[in-house]
């Protein structure tokens, strides 16, 4: 199992969402968060002071998927959520040890 942790820009979630949907994919967290990446943002004055870097809205999503969904699921986000344009964001993959489904004590591949 892995997490795929995708940073995205907040407008192209619908289309993520909706591409994941068609593939099977309902289970995901989605939270608000602050960054920056290559670009630094830019420099800026912000009330006086140099701003070294500027941290721009994105949204995280988070998917624990089976290890033979990954390629697909990678795939699919970077297709609806690239624009051509920087800043269209980045994915880091994580090795997940176990899920646990609390209703039921399911674990493993089918409490995903
Ligand atoms: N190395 C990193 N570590 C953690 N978070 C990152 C990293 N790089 C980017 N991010 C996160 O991803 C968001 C989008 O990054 P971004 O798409 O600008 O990456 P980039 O490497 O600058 O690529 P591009 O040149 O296409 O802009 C950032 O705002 C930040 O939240
Ligand atoms: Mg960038």
């Amino acid at each position: 199992m892995k997490k795929i942790e995708a940073i995205i820009r907040p407008g192209k979630l619908e289309d993520i969402k909706n591409a994941l949907a068609k593939y099977n994919v309902h289970g995901l967290t989605i939270t608000q968060v602050m960054g920056c990446g290559k670009q630094k943002g830019k420099t800026e004055y912000y009330r006086g002071a140099v701003v070294e870097l500027t941290l721009l809205q994105k949204l995280k999503v988070e998917i624990v998927a089976a290890d033979n969904d990954v390629d697909n699921i990678i795939r699919i986000i970077c297709d609806a959520a690239r624009t051509g344009e920087i800043g269209d964001g980045k994915i880091f993959i994580y090795d997940i040890e176990n899920v646990y489904r609390i209703r039921t004590g399911e674990s493993g591949d089918i409490a995903i």
